[in-house]
């Protein structure tokens, strides 16, 4: 059987395993997925015993992404633009890289959620690798302009300048962004991950019909969607549709089968 897993450290809390043995079970793909801790300092050593003991392919999460990308030969553009890489792929005896955060989170937008990015103005919080991460992907959906904004204002500049050839991008400082309203706000920071309970940003971000998307998942609450409904946003959604999209793309890349994704939704969050 082949052998998949998800690479990160911490590890346990990992929800992918679930999601591709659902993916597998529902396509008739024969293989297993498993979590895998690499050490700290041994993501590569890790990667590559699992190669030789049959590994065909890995998800890669926290802290190892840039690693992930480093340490194989060729990779997607999608994967190099967002310097990180989300997917490794086995080929012949080194890895083929890929990001499929990004298509993941375009695709729970616009084909489960119902949100139009095209012509559409996007504000997205935050400056780190979830944030370079989407960048790519939201141009491809022909977006009007993407406005970037982070606590650290530098990191924001830094960014839309590296992305300034691709797309309508442009960083403008939290204090700045009073006066200023978009159709799709997304938060990519990691505020209220670390136990932080203050979110400090301007109200009056959110349009009429304006939609609120977290990047991070939380049984549908999450500091930023609370913040945004106290607002009156009546649209939302966190990161767990994100996951199984991106799952599903990097199940694809694997297996060359694109899975359902519908019935996974009702796996990890069934109706209550
Ligand atoms: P990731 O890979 O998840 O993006 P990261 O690279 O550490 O992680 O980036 C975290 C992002 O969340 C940064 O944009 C960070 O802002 P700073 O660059 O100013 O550090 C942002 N962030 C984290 N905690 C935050 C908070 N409490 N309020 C606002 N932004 C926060």
């Amino acid at each position: 059987m082949d052998r998949y897993a998800v690479v990160g450290n911490p590890i346990a809390h990992s929800r992918s395993p679930q999601i591709h043995e659902a993916f597998a079970r529902a396509t008739g793909q024969a293989m297993t997925y498993e979590r895998l801790l690499a050490p700290m300092g041994e993501f590569p050593q890790t990667v590559e015993r699992f190669a030789r003991e049959g590994g065909k392919g890995c998800n890669v999460t926290v802290p190892f992404k840039l690693e992930a990308l480093a340490l194989a030969h060729s990779a997607s553009e999608r994967a190099r633009a967002a310097g990180a890489a989300n997917t490794l792929k086995r080929d012949g005896d080194g890895w083929y890289a890929d990001n499929t955060d990004g298509a993941g989170i375009v695709r729970d937008l616009t084909a489960n959620l119902d949100v139009r990015l095209a012509g559409r103005d996007v504000l997205v919080l935050g400056a780190g690798g979830a944030a370079r991460g989407i960048l790519l992907p939201m141009f491809g959906q022909d977006v009007r302009s993407l406005v970037i904004s982070n606590r650290t204002a530098e990191k924001a500049d830094a960014l839309a300048a590296a992305f300034a050839s691709r797309g309508p991008i442009s960083a403008v400082r939290p204090g700045e962004l009073g006066g200023r309203a978009f159709d799709v706000v997304i938060n990519a920071t990691s505020a209220g991950l670390k136990g932080d309970t203050e979110w400090r940003w301007p109200t009056g971000l959110f349009r009429p019909g304006a939609f609120a998307y977290d990047m991070i998942y939380g049984d549908g609450s999450t500091m930023f969607i609370r913040w945004a409904r106290a607002q009156g946003v009546g649209r939302s959604a966190d990161g767990i549709g994100m996951l199984i999209e991106q799952a599903a793309e990097s199940f694809d890349l694997w297996r060359g089968v694109r899975p359902a994704t519908a019935p996974v939704f009702a796996i990890l969050r069934p109706a209550s």
